[in-house]
């Protein structure tokens, strides 16, 4: 079993996402934005998201192809899993777990952007600057983290550790 040590305490975590919240509302005043989540990883971060915000909004899921059991991206991406309603004319917001190479989202930014949205921001929970291969412009960020292998609050490693409820890394041997 590898082991996991805490980074972010959920209390940390609370208070970021309530600031988050905050910021979008603004932003979003008088407008129904479509949160759309990058499954499976940020079903956590959208979940607590979501009831901070008290406004009209909507929410859809996508989902890109995977690491698998690897630690680092293959750098193809595919959409495995499609939204079931259109993103034309809409203020689409898209809500992710962390942002690494940025290979995932620079892909999924690009498809979203040919289907002719009003606006298209990210909101991306970690950012891990140092990993990155291609520029991802991120709307709202809550931390960025070190070259960790994060798991917690949503965030896997080979489907394991979605369930902790704080924000943690996984010790190398
Ligand atoms: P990117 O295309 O390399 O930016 O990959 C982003 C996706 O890879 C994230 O949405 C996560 O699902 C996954 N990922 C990147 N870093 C980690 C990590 O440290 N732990 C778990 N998953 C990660
Ligand atoms: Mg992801």
């Amino acid at each position: 079993m590898d082991r996991h040590k805490v980074l972010i305490n959920r209390e940390h975590v609370k208070e970021k996402v309530a600031e988050l919240a905050a910021q979008v509302q603004r932003d979003y005043a008088d407008r129904t934005p479509l949160l759309i989540g990058v499954l499976k990883g940020s079903f956590v971060f959208l979940a607590d998201l979501v009831r901070a915000l008290d406004m009209p909004l909507e929410v859809e899921f996508i989902r890109l192809s995977s690491y698998g059991a690897a630690k680092e991206s293959s750098g193809e991406v595919k959409v495995i899993q499609n939204l079931n309603s259109s993103v034309e004319g809409r203020d689409v917001l898209v809500i992710e777990d962390i942002e690494d190479t940025g290979l995932s989202l620079s892909f999924l930014l690009n498809t979203l952007r040919d289907q002719k949205p009003s606006s298209v921001r990210l909101c991306a929970l970690l950012d891990k600057p140092s990993r990155r291969k291609t520029p991802v412009e991120i709307d709202y960020l809550g931390f960025t983290v070190p070259d960790r292998f994060i798991v917690g609050y949503g965030i896997d490693f080979n489907e394991q550790y979605r369930n902790l409820p704080d924000i943690c890394y996984l010790e190398e041997d």
